[in-house]
């Protein structure tokens, strides 16, 4: 499917901080965590965001905050035209039939005292699409179906089945009420590297069978870049740079993107020997206390005077690529 041309997502200048308590002196210094600051971007219908970056760099924060499962302390989201930065509990609720969240780790998701049947038959019977028993038992099996599970699989409880077959659970959950738009947060993690492929491509046929709108989140670019349409690369919290798959991968321009990059494998033998491997020392900002400037500076191979006063905003390096970088 071609994206179209209407964002159905906007999120701009998002800002989520968390309250990590109080200490000093009688506590009277505040901590907070800045897991992110300043963020913004588009999602269009029918494409997949890409969002990529390491550990604790804010992608699961920022997927949660559109989904409005934790609050923005500043900036604001729309879905389809609608302000949602501010609705109340009932009206998230609502919201939750349009947006779906698909979790990292399949078998915390899932309620092992529940049957697969009651997992996915859930959010039908708690949103009303199914009136009796007959109509979830026709719902759930077309949905394990459409999946590839064995018609057998609602019968039997989480631990039954392997990795994989959990997330096709989890994915089967989430689609359930049929929404437009779809977080996957590490989607296939923390599945074996063999069973990967064939999940990311069931994601993929079911975008192009039912219209879906993904934010798909990874921390390494191999996993991403047959799914994306564009790439979101997150660094402490910040987006470093944004742009179309192919321009990420040919010619990226920030030094944090080329890094992630040169860890990804070629699977041609003579290229990958003869590339180098771009290995960022030093420690990533503490998130308590982020520094004046670019937040790579602590890493940048590339570091100047300025990068240390000066914070880089993500400007238009070409057309369909956007990076915050001084360089
Ligand atoms: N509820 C919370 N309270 C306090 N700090 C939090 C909370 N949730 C996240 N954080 C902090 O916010 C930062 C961003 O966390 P987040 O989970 O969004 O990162 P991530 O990119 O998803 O990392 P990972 O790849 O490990 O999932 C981290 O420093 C994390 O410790
Ligand atoms: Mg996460």
């Amino acid at each position: 499917m071609t994206p179209a041309a209407s964002p159905l997502v906007q999120v701009k200048d998002l800002s989520v901080f968390f309250d990590a308590g109080r200490v000093g002196f009688w506590g009277r210094k505040r901590l907070t965590v800045h897991a992110v600051e300043g963020v913004s971007f588009d999602v269009y219908a029918g494409e997949t965001l890409g969002l990529v970056g390491e550990s604790g760099s804010g992608k699961s924060t920022t997927g949660r905050a559109v989904l409005r499962r934790v609050p923005a302390t500043r900036g604001s989201i729309h879905f389809q035209g609608r302000d949602i930065t501010h609705i109340d509990r009932e009206q998230v609720r609502a919201l939750s039939k349009h947006m779906q969240l698909i979790f990292q780790d399949p078998f915390a998701s899932l309620n092992p005292r529940l049957k697969i049947f009651d997992i996915v038959a859930e959010p039908l019977f708690v949103h009303g699409l199914v009136k009796n028993m007959r109509d979830a038992a026709e719902a759930v099996a077309m949905l394990l179906e459409r999946v590839g599970l064995p018609p057998d699989a609602g019968a039997r409880y989480p631990h039954a089945f392997s990795g994989g077959q959990r997330q096709r659970v989890g994915i089967a959950r989430a689609l359930a009420l049929k929404p437009r738009f779809i977080v996957a947060d590490e989607p296939v993690s923390a599945l074996d590297v063999s069973i990967r492929a064939q999940v990311v491509n069931l994601l993929q046929d079911l975008q192009v069978e039912f219209g879906l709108t993904y934010l798909f989140i990874a921390h390494d670019l191999a996993v991403v870049r047959h799914i994306s349409h564009r790439i979101a690369i997150m660094y402490a919290g910040k987006i470093v740079e944004l742009a179309d798959r192919d321009l990420i991968y040919d010619s990226p321009v920030h030094p944090y993107t080329k890094a992630l990059l040169s860890a990804v494998p070629i699977p041609d033998p003579p290229v990958q020997r003869a590339r180098k491997r771009i290995i960022c020392a030093g420690e990533p900002p503490n998130p308590m206390d982020p520094p004046l400037g670019c937040r790579f500076q602590s890493r940048c191979p590339h570091v100047m005077h300025r990068c240390r006063w000066e914070e880089p905003p993500l400007t238009e390096r070409a057309p369909g690529q956007r990076a915050a970088c001084w360089l």
